[in-house]
């Protein structure tokens, strides 16, 4: 079986907590933890399976104007990745107390990024039980991703992810 390769950033917070936690419930030996500051286009090319993990931090830090995120830099890779055949889920980490009119954006701000390439996007949550006004991670009444908060509802997180997990095994295609 071919290795998933989870990219994700920043690291050191919530972010990469998660990121370690689906490489222990996946299985250490089955993926690669790559952050995504300082990656590039030839790292992407390595895996077929792919997940991608990001948080939001408010619009002005994700519009490409402000090159200063880790994911803001490294989208602008994609259009030299070569896609076709490749399967990306996401998973984002949110604030829906602080921030319930921009819940999990990000999802939404790869998402076109990844839209405009051959890459099939896999891993959509439904948004029964989770609280929010608005959030333009949303397309078709579903999540593009796995959303997390960590800052009010860690307690969920575990199962979250397990639940998201076993989903991904089937459209992952194992
Ligand atoms: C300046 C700032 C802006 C944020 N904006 C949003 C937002 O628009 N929507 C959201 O859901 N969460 C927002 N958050 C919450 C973060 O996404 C959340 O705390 C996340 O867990 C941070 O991940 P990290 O610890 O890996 O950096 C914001 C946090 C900060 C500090």
């Amino acid at each position: 079986m071919s290795k998933i390769g989870i990219f994700y950033g920043p690291e050191l917070g919530s972010v990469e907590k998660v990121a370690r936690l689906m490489e222990t419930k996946i299985g250490a030996d089955k993926v690669e933890l790559i952050p995504v500051k300082n990656s590039d286009e030839k790292a992407l090319e390595q895996f077929d399976k792919l997940i991608f993990g990001m948080s939001t931090i408010g619009k002005t830090n994700w519009d490409s104007e402000y090159k200063d995120t880790d994911w803001d830099v490294f989208a602008t890779l994609f259009n030299k990745v070569n896609w076709a055949g490749k399967k990306v889920a996401m998973y984002c980490l949110g604030d829906h107390i602080q921030y319930p009119q921009h819940f999990v954006d990000a999802l939404g701000w790869v998402y076109e990024r990844l839209e405009k390439t051959e890459a099939e996007v896999v891993g959509f949550c439904t948004t029964e039980g989770y609280v929010y006004e608005e959030s333009e991670g949303i397309r078709n009444g579903q999540f593009l991703g796995l959303p997390i908060d960590e800052d009010n509802e860690s307690d969920k997180t575990e199962i979250r992810v397990e639940n998201w997990i076993n989903r991904l095994f089937n459209e992952f295609g194992f």
